[in-house]
């Protein structure tokens, strides 16, 4: 039976050149490197440049993942980023990167799920692909995250960096085994309930400022661990397989210690864990796609390989999703 599917097949990313380490925030505020390693597991992060905005690190990851798909912008049907920190309040900043790529065909708009935002984007885009409304998708994560931080609460600032990561889906007509290619499932879950342990005091509605980043460390922890650990099992259970099929997690990069307890709950072991929140610290949007394409590129994901993204964030919001990578004639 012929079966309409998203495959992905193409993905590049982008990190703004500044990097700020542990040790120079703990010249700013009360931390050390060590706490923030031992804690978190992160090193340093990148800071956007003064005047780079998130549509500049979105468009430079989607040039990369449009080379990389080896698809030209005329093909491009559909836009979707997801971002926490756009540029303006309106226009979106999906339309910014069309008119960059100078792509003039069907529609482009942000998705906001904070931290959850490239599997909620990259859910909606492979609906509208498996409706027929859209044949060629760039979904991106992208975000300016520090300019939301306050750069005097230890307890948030030293978490989050910026960058963005896009990925290229197109539709296909496939036959035979639905586990063969493309995303086998993507599955969503929010609960507004938990909107005060992780949240912004600032809005155009509420207070027509921008905001800080406020959070309850410990309960968002509580919740990452047991949430995304149950959307992990219902993806796994919805296409009939086991945490052994995975041949890669890539998770969101929030927090080492959430990262090895998933690894740890499927008994994945950790080379088959895509891990850069070293590097990166909590990118938001961005930390799925910049990590899925990070290990495309020094070629630990290949061909064939089933891949497992998960992430939660402010909302809660959260989900996860199964691709089979590449397409099917190269497999
Ligand atoms: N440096 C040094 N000490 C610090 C720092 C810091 N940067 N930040 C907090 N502390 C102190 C606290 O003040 C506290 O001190 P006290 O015991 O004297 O009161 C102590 O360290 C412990 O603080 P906790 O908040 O209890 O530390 P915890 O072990 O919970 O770690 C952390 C904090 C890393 C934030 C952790 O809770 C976490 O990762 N939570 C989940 C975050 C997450 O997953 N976010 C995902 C979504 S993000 C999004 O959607 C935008």
């Amino acid at each position: 039976m012929s079966m309409r599917r998203s495959l992905l097949i193409g993905c590049g990313s982008y990190l703004p050149e500044r990097i700020l380490s542990n040790a120079e925030l703990a010249k700013k505020i009360d931390t050390s490197h060590e706490w923030i390693v031992q804690r978190t597991g992160i090193h340093q992060r990148h800071v956007a440049a003064d005047g780079e905005l998130t549509s500049d690190l979105a468009l430079a990851a989607s040039r990369r993942a449009l080379e990389a798909a080896r698809i030209g912008v005329d093909e491009i049907d559909l836009i979707i980023v997801a971002t926490t920190t756009p540029d303006d309040t309106f226009p979106a900043t999906a339309t910014k990167v069309q008119a960059g790529l100078g792509a003039v065909r069907g529609a482009a708009f942000d998705v906001q799920a904070v931290c959850a935002g490239f599997v909620y984007a990259l859910a909606v885009a492979d609906n509208f692909i498996k409706a027929g409304q859209s044949n060629t998708a760039l979904v991106i994560g992208a975000e300016t995250f520090t300019r939301i931080l306050d750069w005097q609460d230890r307890s948030t600032c030293v978490l989050f960096g910026d960058g963005a990561g896009a990925v290229v889906l197109r539709g296909y007509e496939g036959s035979g085994d639905p586990s063969d290619h493309g995303i086998l499932s993507t599955h969503l879950h929010s609960d507004g309930r938990e909107r005060d342990i992780l949240y912004v005091d600032g809005g155009p509605s509420s207070t027509g400022t921008t905001g800080h980043v406020k959070m309850v460390g410990k309960e968002v922890y509580r919740h990452a661990v047991s949430k995304l650990g149950s959307v992990i099992e219902e993806a796994l259970a919805a296409n009939g397989l086991t945490a052994e099929d995975v041949d890669w997690l890539v998770p969101h990069q929030a927090n080492r210690r959430i990262i090895d307890s998933m690894a740890n709950r499927m008994k994945l072991p950790t080379e088959k864990v895509i891990c850069c929140i070293d590097r990166h610290a909590n990118t938001s949007a961005a930390s799925v796609p910049l990590a899925l394409t990070e290990a495309v590129q020094d070629g630990r994901i290949t061909q064939g390989d089933l891949v497992l993204f998960e992430a939660i964030g402010g909302g809660l919001a959260w989900g996860a999703g199964l691709v089979r990578m590449g397409y099917p004639d190269l497999a």
